[in-house]
């Protein structure tokens, strides 16, 4: 059976600056990456290369069939000291978003996908109200440079996964600064324990407030700029699913890290969901994988139907038109990819079917990448990079994905 899809739903896929560009040397991840003692697997050097391989990127994704780009623009580089903004790296990023417009891909651009300046995570960072202010500074300096090319804006990705992960028992309740890199890491760009406030080792609650604030004042920036595109928030989303007395567990992790995000976005123009697989509740917290579902190379489990539930549950709580900004898997095995896109392409066109407003969906990733701190292990591209020669192999998962999107329509018998 054929699903076909509105005429104007976009199809695209997703990368983010420090996954992909390589030496974000500013950042705070960066250092992170390289204090004795860490907990990143490995360092993301060179990356893909995408900072000068964009041009070669944009053409293979729009040779792929893909008519729409999610990429970041790098805070770090944008602004590596405070209030000292590169014209450079902003005219990089307009080369960018230019190169896409050249091959008919409408860009789609999030601000903040992890990755701080070092100076601004070293002065507060996510657990700082100095932190709102500086982002929105950062928004309308760069929508100033760039609006008139952007298609479609996220302000934060993801802005409620440290909550997620804390709620999950991942993180410690006031995340990883106990760890002691954490206290090399700040003593070396001449912070404390107190000020250094990375996402995802500061503290999860702190940081969903700081990042509340800072998407509504991001958002007004971006909108206040030249262009006329919409504006949303992403995020991190499981299927979330409670099993014989996991009610209120799941409640919990739905009021504590989705519904603050999901109803702001009421006043947003879409949300991004992001949904990789699903999520057990028993009475006592998040079940470990069920007996008999694979378990991937992240550690959760092979649940592409997952996308049907968090797309109606988003779409439920915001009112707003939903836009899947990432979906995919991270595994070695293609076969396994492409059986993945075959049931979440099938649950994507049932929420359609049933009346929900999705507009777009984006493959992540175009690029095995950075898989920050699991390093290049997991392989989450439809392409394939050799990480000496940065060549670049479309998988036949890329072919498949493409095939759709030149088609606007998905034939799961084709996904064999
Ligand atoms: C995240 C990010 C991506 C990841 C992807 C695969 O969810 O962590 O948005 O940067 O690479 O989700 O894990």
């Amino acid at each position: 059976m054929t699903s076909l899809f509105p005429n104007d739903f976009v199809w695209g896929v997703a990368t983010a600056a420090h996954q992909v560009e390589g030496n974000n040397t500013h950042s705070d991840f960066w250092l992170l990456e390289h204090t004795p003692g860490t907990v990143f697997a490995e360092p993301s050097g060179d990356a893909c290369d995408h900072w000068h391989r964009y041009r070669e990127d944009i053409a293979l994704l729009a040779d792929l069939g893909f008519r729409s780009y999610r990429l970041s623009i790098e805070w770090a580089r944008i602004e590596p000291e405070e209030g000292c903004f590169s014209r450079a790296a902003l005219d990089h990023y307009r080369r960018v978003l230019a190169a896409c417009h050249e091959r008919g891909v409408i860009p789609c651009v999030t601000f903040h996908h992890f990755t701080n300046p070092l100076w601004v995570t070293a002065d507060g960072g996510w657990e700082s109200a100095k932190t709102v202010d500086r982002f929105a500074r950062y928004c309308e300096r760069a929508t100033r440079h760039l609006g008139d090319l952007i298609g479609r804006a996220c302000t934060l990705n993801e802005a409620n996964l440290p909550v997620t992960l804390a709620q999950s028992g991942v993180l410690p309740p006031g995340g990883l600064k106990q760890a002691p890199f954490v206290a090399e890491a700040a003593r070396r760009c001449g912070s404390d324990l107190a000020r250094f406030a990375p996402f995802l080792i500061a503290d999860p609650y702190r940081t969903r407030d700081t990042m509340l604030a800072a998407h509504l004042h991001g958002r007004d920036a971006i909108r206040s700029g030249p262009g006329a595109f919409p504006v949303g928030v992403t995020l991190a989303m499981q299927d979330c699913q409670a099993v014989a007395g996991g009610e209120e567990k799941l409640a919990a992790m739905r009021r504590e890290s989705f519904e603050p995000f999901l109803e702001a976005a009421r006043a947003d123009d879409f949300v991004g969901v992001q949904t990789y697989s699903r999520t057990r509740f028993g009475p006592a917290g998040v079940l470990p994988p069920e007996p008999g579902v694979p378990v991937l190379v992240m550690g959760y489990e092979y649940w592409p139907q997952a996308l049907e539930g968090t797309i109606r549950y988003a779409s439920d709580v915001s009112g707003v038109p939903i836009v899947v900004t990432e979906n995919g898997i991270g595994t070695g095995d293609d076969a396994q990819r492409v059986a993945y896109y075959r049931e979440a392409l099938a649950a994507l066109a049932r929420c359609l079917e049933s009346g929900i407003d999705v507009r777009g969906y984006y493959a992540w990733s175009l690029l095995d990448n950075y898989e920050w701190i699991h390093g290049y292990k997991p392989r989450f591209g439809l392409v394939s990079v050799d990480r000496e020669t940065q060549q670049r192999t479309p998988k036949r998962s890329a072919q498949l994905l493409g095939e759709v999107a030149r088609k606007n329509a998905f034939d799961a018998a084709t996904f064999a």
